[in-house]
C-alpha cells in the first residue's frame, strides 16, 4: 500500500526538496531553494507557469521541446509535458488501440491519411484518438492497454500500443540519459494484484530507459501535490480522480507519506450508468463530458444514473481514505487543517469538488480538512507534476 521500496527513491527526492529549503532557516518552502540549488528554483518556477495543451495527432514532433519531461500514462489518455519558456506544453494522445486485418490497400489508405498505426501477426493496431473515430465507425469500443490503472494481462499487445502512443508523444532525448518523470498508480486497496504494480512501473522504467531517458516513478497523487500545492508546503491530500482509478496520496512536506488507490472512477461510472439504462458505455461518456452537472438535481435516466454512480464512488473513495488513515500508524502531526485537492477528467463536472467536500464532512478523518479544491487544469495535472519532479531530478 505505502512506504514500500518502490517509494524509497520518492523519499530521497523529497529528502532533497526539503534539505534544499531548510538550508534557508525557515522551514519547507521549495520555492526557495538554497543558493546554487537551481534546478529547484527552474522547477518552482515552471509550477506557476501556465499550460497549453495540443492533440497528438496535430503535434509537430520537430518541435517538442527538449529538457526532462513529465509523462503520465493513464487508463484513458497518456500525456507528455515539457517546459518551454513560458508555459508548460502538454500533448496527449487517447490510451486505445483498435485493431483492422492487414491488406495492401488499407495500408495505403491508412497511411495517406496519417492514421497512425502498427503492424502485428496479421493486424493493423491503428492507435490513440484515431482508434476512437474507427470504433465509432464499427458501431464497437475501441480496447485499452491499460485497464484500471495498470497494464492489461488481457491485452497481449498492450505494451507495444503503450509505447506506441508514447512515441506520438515524446521524441528520443536530445541528451542522453536526460530524465523523465513518469505516474505510477498506488496499490489497489481492495485487490492488489501481486507484483501486478512492479511489472507495470519496470516495463515502463525499461522502454523509456531503451529510448535513452532516465526513468523516474511519481506517485500520481502526489505528482497533483506537486502541481498544485505548493502555496501549502506541499502538505495535503492530492486525489488524481482518472478513468480506472482514484490514486489518493497525503503528502507531508513533499513526503508520500501514504499512497493507495481505488480501482472504482470513471469507466466504472460510464458501464453501471450504461447497464442501468440499457445504453453504451461510450454513448453515457459522452453525455457525461458534456453534460453532467452534479451541483443540480438530475434530469432523465442516464443523467439520474450518473449522479447515484458518482455518488458511489466518491463514497467508496471517502470511506476508503477514512478507513486508511484510521488504521495508519505514520499519520504525522500536522498543526493545521489541510487541503484536497482533487484533478484528473472524472473531478471535473460542476459541482464534484463540492459534493466531495460534503461527503468528506461526514466522515471522521483523523485528520482536519481545510478545503476541497479543484486543480487548475485536472487532466494535465499528473504530467506537470510529474515535469515538476522530473526537472528538480535533472539539476
Ligand atoms: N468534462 C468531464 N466531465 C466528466 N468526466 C470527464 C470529463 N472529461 C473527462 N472525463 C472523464 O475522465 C476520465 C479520464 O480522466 P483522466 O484522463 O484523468 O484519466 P487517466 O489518467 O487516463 O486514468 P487513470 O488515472 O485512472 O489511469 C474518463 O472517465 C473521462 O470520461
Ligand atoms: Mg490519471
Amino acid at each position: 500500500m505505502v512506504d514500500d521500496d518502490n517509494q524509497s527513491n520518492m523519499f530521497e527526492r523529497a529528502e532533497k526538496l526539503s534539505n534544499a529549503s531548510e538550508s534557508l532557516g525557515e522551514g519547507i518552502v521549495w520555492g526557495g531553494a538554497a543558493p546554487g540549488d537551481a534546478s529547484v528554483a527552474n522547477a518552482e518556477a515552471a509550477a506557476s507557469k501556465p499550460m497549453v495543451a495540443i492533440q497528438s495527432e496535430g503535434a509537430d514532433q520537430a518541435e517538442r521541446p527538449a529538457g526532462p519531461v513529465g509523462l503520465d500514462v493513464g487508463t484513458t489518455h497518456i500525456v507528455a509535458a515539457q517546459n518551454k519558456r513560458n508555459h508548460i506544453e502538454t500533448v496527449n494522445q487517447l490510451n486505445a488501440f483498435f485493431t483492422v486485418p492487414v491488406s495492401k490497400f488499407s495500408r495505403k489508405i491508412l497511411q495517406s491519411h496519417d492514421i497512425m498505426f502498427f503492424e502485428r501477426n496479421e493486424l493493423f493496431y491503428i492507435i490513440g484518438y484515431s482508434a476512437e473515430s474507427f470504433a465509432n465507425m464499427f458501431n464497437t469500443n475501441t480496447r485499452r492497454p491499460i485497464q484500471e490503472g495498470l497494464l492489461s494481462p488481457s491485452e497481449k499487445e498492450g505494451l507495444s500500443v503503450v509505447q506506441a502512443v508514447v512515441s506520438t508523444l515524446i521524441n528520443k532525448p536530445k541528451r542522453f540519459g536526460e530524465v523523465i518523470c513518469f505516474g505510477i498508480p498506488g496499490e489497489p486497496l481492495d485487490a492488489p494484484a501481486a507484483g501486478a504494480l512492479t511489472y507495470h512501473e519496470q516495463v515502463i522504467t525499461m522502454y523509456l530507459q531503451n529510448m535513452g531517458y532516465t526513468p523516474v516513478a511519481i506517485n500520481e497523487g502526489m505528482a497533483t501535490v506537486l502541481c498544485e500545492l505548493a502555496d501549502d508546503d506541499y502538505t495535503g491530500i492530492g486525489i488524481s480522480m482518472g478513468g480506472g482509478m482514484c490514486n489518493v496520496c497525503l503528502s507531508y512536506l513533499s513526503f508520500p507519506v501514504i499512497t493507495f488507490s481505488v480501482q472504482m472512477a470513471g469507466d466504472y461510472i460510464d458501464r453501471m450508468a450504461g447497464a442501468a439504462t440499457a445504453e453504451p458505455a461510450t454513448k453515457v461518456k459522452v453525455i457525461k463530458e458534456a453534460e453532467l452537472d452534479l451541483a443540480r438535481e438530475p434530469k432523465g435516466m442516464v443523467h439520474t444514473a450518473l449522479h447515484i454512480y458518482y455518488d458511489e464512488v466518491i463514497s467508496k473513495l471517502l470511506t476508503s481514505l477514512q478507513r486508511v488513515l484510521a488504521s495508519s500508524d505514520k499519520l504525522p502531526k500536522i498543526a493545521k487543517p489541510i487541503p484536497v485537492i482533487l484533478s484528473g477528467g472524472t473531478a471535473m463536472p460542476r459541482g464534484c469538488h463540492n459534493k466531495v467536500s460534503r461527503v468528506l464532512e461526514k466522515v471522521n478523518l483523523p485528520i482536519e480538512i481545510s478545503e476541497v479544491r479543484l486543480a487548475a487544469d485536472p487532466l494535465y495535472a499528473t504530467s506537470k507534476g510529474a515535469l515538476i519532479m522530473a526537472m528538480t531530478e535533472a539539476g
